[in-house]
């Protein structure tokens, strides 16, 4: 809906209903309008809390044995990855037909999510949004800072806990690192903590993409043993690709997993991950020659430049092609190598490859979907149901 509405640098403007501040001749101004900058608040304690190592940190976020928050891939063992999996085929069955669908929406039609998305999202937006249909959650939505109180001035911990009177689970998606963690680490201090979901935090982590990511890898590799022995090549920007660090950390829940990390050196993939590998005996390589490691592999997870984290986005190049999958790549990759792919893509893999059985990412994609509704079914307990349509 566009309507006229007050003044802005003395030009008549019009502000559509995301707020875009646009002049008469349609030029997109460079700032959304704000009243007052962001309050920024002392938390007292949250400073040690955050500097603390992550294997320390898991017990705040897990309530009687069982994960409250999800925050971190650190935070998932192998034993519930296989159980998320499960659950995930589970649901995924029922909902194709009409009885295990009703079924499905009955479970969960009490409880509210609000899906706080304040940095750009598509598929972790629409898959989390439709796992909550699926199970019967209601959800309320908020897109961007500029239509929440955010432009008076509150602070993201408040916004945040104003989440929490209305809606039972937070889903949130920011450009900051740390943002998920510090709003479960304030509402967990509150009387009324509900769940968080980190629906990506900035460069930093992206926990339930590296579950479908899993869930993909497993499914793919369904009938060549799954995921345990398998070399896995990581590809593109991984010094600030999230879904790759989050991915990495998961790999110490498989037997003989081998990892290839393939980037340009000003996109290498960041010592913290490496030494985190070290520690859990992982092996991993690290190289700039993308085509020898193509025949080596079972799988070859693609990404793209992030240049959104970039000082000087203008400068910084958007594509890098000694990092591209290309058609002719395919008679170099195994029979059964699959090429994954968190999306969105730009050139980093040829269209042209779609068409080949060995093309998982748009499979990959729909799996996020089976494996949230997963996440939001264990969250809220309300498994087993699920597992006594199977017994
Ligand atoms: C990824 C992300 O946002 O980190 N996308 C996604 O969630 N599917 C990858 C990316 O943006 O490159």
């Amino acid at each position: 809906m566009v309507f006229p509405f007050l003044t802005h640098k003395n030009k008549f403007v019009i502000v559509n209903s995301q707020t875009k501040i646009r002049s008469l001749e349609g030029k997109e101004e460079d700032k959304m309008e704000k009243y007052a900058e962001q309050t920024i608040q002392l938390y007292e304690g949250w400073e040690e809390f955050y500097a603390k190592p992550i294997d320390e940190k898991i017990e705040f976020f897990t309530l009687k044995g069982r994960l409250f928050d999800i925050i971190f891939a650190q935070q998932f063992d192998r034993q519930f990855l296989d159980y998320l999996c499960k659950l995930a085929e589970m649901i995924r069955i029922m909902g194709k037909t009409k009885m295990g669908h009703e079924k499905l929406r009955h479970l969960l039609p009490h409880k509210r999510a609000m899906l706080y998305f304040v940095q750009p999202s598509t598929r972790t937006y629409l898959s989390f949004q439709n796992a909550c249909y699926i199970l019967g959650l209601s959800v309320s939505e908020i897109r961007g800072t500029a239509t929440s109180s955010e432009v008076k001035g509150e602070s993201p911990e408040d916004t945040i806990r104003t989440f929490a009177s209305y809606v039972d689970l937070i889903i949130a998606r920011h450009s900051e690192a740390g943002f998920a963690e510090k709003t479960s680490w304030v509402l967990n201090q509150t009387e009324r903590p509900v769940p968080v979901l980190n629906g990506g935090s900035g460069p930093d982590q992206h926990p339930t993409q590296a579950l479908l990511d899993i869930y993909t890898l497993e499914r793919e590799f369904r009938n060549t043993g799954g995921l345990d022995g398998k070399k896995i090549a990581m590809v593109g920007d991984l010094k600030r690709g999230r879904t790759v660090r989050s991915l990495s950390y998961l790999m110490k829940n498989y037997k003989d997993v081998e990892l290839y990390y393939v980037a340009p050196e000003v996109f290498k993939m960041k010592d913290d991950i490496k030494e985190f590998l070290s520690r859990q005996n992982i092996p991993y390589h690290e190289t700039e020659d993308f085509e020898s490691v193509m025949p080596l592999v079972d799988a070859i997870y693609m990404t793209r430049i992030q240049n959104e984290y970039s000082e000087d986005p203008r400068t910084e190049s958007e594509t890098y092609p000694a990092f591209h999958f290309k058609k002719e790549h395919l008679s170099r990759i195994h029979a059964h190598c699959a090429i994954l792919h968190p999306l969105p893509r730009r050139y980093e893999i040829e269209v042209a490859v779609d068409k080949d059985p060995r093309a998982a990412y748009w499979r990959q994609e729909r799996n996020g979907m089976w494996i949230r509704a997963a996440l939001i079914a264990y969250v809220f307990h309300a498994e087993q149901e699920i597992l006594e349509e199977f017994s």
